[in-house]
């Protein structure tokens, strides 16, 4: 699709947005249209275990749905690097990369379909979050990746109600952890 340009446009929507580890010329604030982003991928190699699979998150087409991310401009070279490194489930896709109201890029996306084995699928806002609370993997804890991709939504000035409801019981299930543990402590176990 991009044959013969030098540089592309990758949208990210995930661990993208706060942990770029490639190379790129320029990045910019952005948002797609017709996606939403969903805890709706399972993570069995990076954020969770065969056991444990974590969640990380994924694009669903939904009308009249807007994501918002950071897109990223890059070169072809490292897309072949982020194909290699993406492959467990994710597809590259085209599609409108929106810079404000009045400018728009072609530029590609990751998406993890439900089509891919990995797939975790829907779930409740706090089913989503005790799984999160449990797993970790490689990459580090689940809840690392769920809390750092809040706070760089909030940065970004973007509402998405799906995530910050996720982190409201992360940070819930944390509270009682810590104090189920005081409390332990406080008996002498
Ligand atoms: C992202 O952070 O946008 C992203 C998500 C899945 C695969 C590749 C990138």
């Amino acid at each position: 699709h991009f044959e013969g340009q030098d540089s592309v446009w990758l949208f990210g929507y995930g661990s993208i947005i706060f942990k770029a580890d490639f190379p790129f010329i320029e990045r910019r604030p952005a948002h797609i249209v017709g996606w939403a982003r969903r805890f709706w991928q399972g993570s069995h190699d990076h954020r969770g275990t065969a056991e444990a699979p974590g969640r990380v998150v994924t694009l669903v087409p939904q009308a009249g749905a807007t994501c918002c991310g950071m897109a990223y401009l890059i070169t072809p070279e490292v897309f072949a690097h982020l194909d290699h490194r993406e492959k467990n489930g994710y597809l590259r896709l085209v599609t409108d990369i929106h810079f404000g109201d009045a400018e728009k890029a072609e530029g590609l996306i990751y998406i993890a379909s439900e089509e891919n084995a990995a797939f975790a699928g829907p779930a409740s806002e706090k089913e989503i979050a005790r799984q999160i609370f449990r797993a970790a993997g490689p990459s580090g804890r689940n809840s690392e990746y769920l809390l750092l991709l809040a706070q760089a939504l909030r940065e970004l000035g973007t509402d998405d109600a799906h995530v910050f409801e996720i982190e409201k019981h992360l940070l819930q299930l944390e509270r009682e952890a810590a104090a189920e543990h005081q409390t332990a402590g406080g008996n002498g176990a």
